[in-house]
């Protein structure tokens, strides 16, 4: 039901600074009270960056092996949980306690200064994955459009410009990975990923990650993994690829849409760019971060 659908949509506000939903703020104290265990592994990202891929990837490294039921019957977004999340139908915090497994894998979008104290007092794995700015608001443009639980995108020339002064829920992409960024010197357990690294080279990257998580896999299942998480086969997969969550409509635009380095040229226009350009070296001038914006 379409109007029923919108009616889901909910109002931007700001949020101690950062521009949220009520979906995400409306369990605040339930979140903030969350009692973290020291094998919790927290997968942490502003929206579109990868998050899905990371989750499934981390997954199947614990449990590709001893739960293969699990991977064909329970979807991603349920072994993995957003703690972030309240709906009528859902709460994220609830989903983490039920959790059966061990270790647990937890996702959140929220910017650094809004993770639960517990995680760094039980000194939790962190593994954090920041996307080139151009391509992940593109992203999360079309994920807006299909998603009846993010607020209405509006035009893509507005959007564009409302990501840019931080006003998309989840608050302000610079902020988010700089935050997270300066967290790394003083937080040896976080391991920062970048999107278009795993896409230049899947198996270094899932690599690098089994040495920061102290795991070491086969040849065999290492190949399985890589496979198992190439964009067309994650697509495929009904268990990774978001089609059983009801408040998404895959007419307008699928969960898993490109899976791309650089499909933002498609939607910038020249001025647009220049315009980001110029923008974006303001307000990361400061930082020692560096994204490609192709490979
Ligand atoms: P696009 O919209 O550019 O295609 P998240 O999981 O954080 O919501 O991020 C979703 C983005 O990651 C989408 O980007 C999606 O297609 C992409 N993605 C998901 N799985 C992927 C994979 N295995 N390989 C490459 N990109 C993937």
């Amino acid at each position: 039901d379409p109007d029923k659908m919108d009616s889901l949509r909910p109002e931007i506000f700001d949020f101690k600074g950062v521009s949220m939903s009520h979906y995400f703020t409306n369990n605040w104290e339930n979140i903030q009270n969350f009692q973290a265990r020291p094998d919790d592994i927290l997968i942490a990202t502003y929206p579109k960056a990868g998050t899905t891929w990371a989750s499934y990837i981390l997954d199947l490294l614990y449990f590709g092996q001893t739960s293969k039921e699990c991977q064909t019957s329970i979807p991603i977004y349920e072994r993995v949980p957003f703690l972030d999340i309240y709906t009528s139908e859902q709460s994220g915090v609830d989903l983490a306690d039920k959790l059966p497994t061990s270790p647990r894998l937890i996702k959140t979008h929220f910017p650094v200064q809004f993770v639960p104290k517990s995680f760094w007092e039980q000194n939790c794995r962190v593994v954090y994955v920041a996307r080139n700015a151009k391509d992940n608001v593109v992203s999360y443009f079309h994920f807006d459009r299909m998603n009846f639980v993010q607020p209405e995108p509006g035009d893509w020339n507005n959007y564009l410009h409302r990501f840019m002064e931080g006003k998309l829920v989840f608050g302000s992409w610079y902020d988010h990975v700089n935050g997270w960024w300066k967290k790394k010197p003083s937080y040896s357990k976080l391991h920062y990923m970048f999107y278009e690294d795993m896409i230049e080279d899947t198996g270094r990257e899932i690599d690098k990650l089994c040495s920061f998580l102290g795991l070491s896999p086969s040849v065999e299942e290492k190949k399985g993994i890589t496979d198992g998480v190439q964009f067309d086969n994650m697509k495929k997969n009904n268990m990774a690829n978001y089609s059983t969550c009801t408040v998404m409509d895959f007419k307008i635009s699928p969960f898993m849409r490109k899976g791309k380095v650089g499909d933002w040229k498609n939607h910038f226009t020249v001025a647009q760019n220049e315009e980001f350009d110029e923008d974006y070296e303001k307000k990361m001038k400061d930082s020692t971060l560096q994204f490609r914006t192709e490979i």
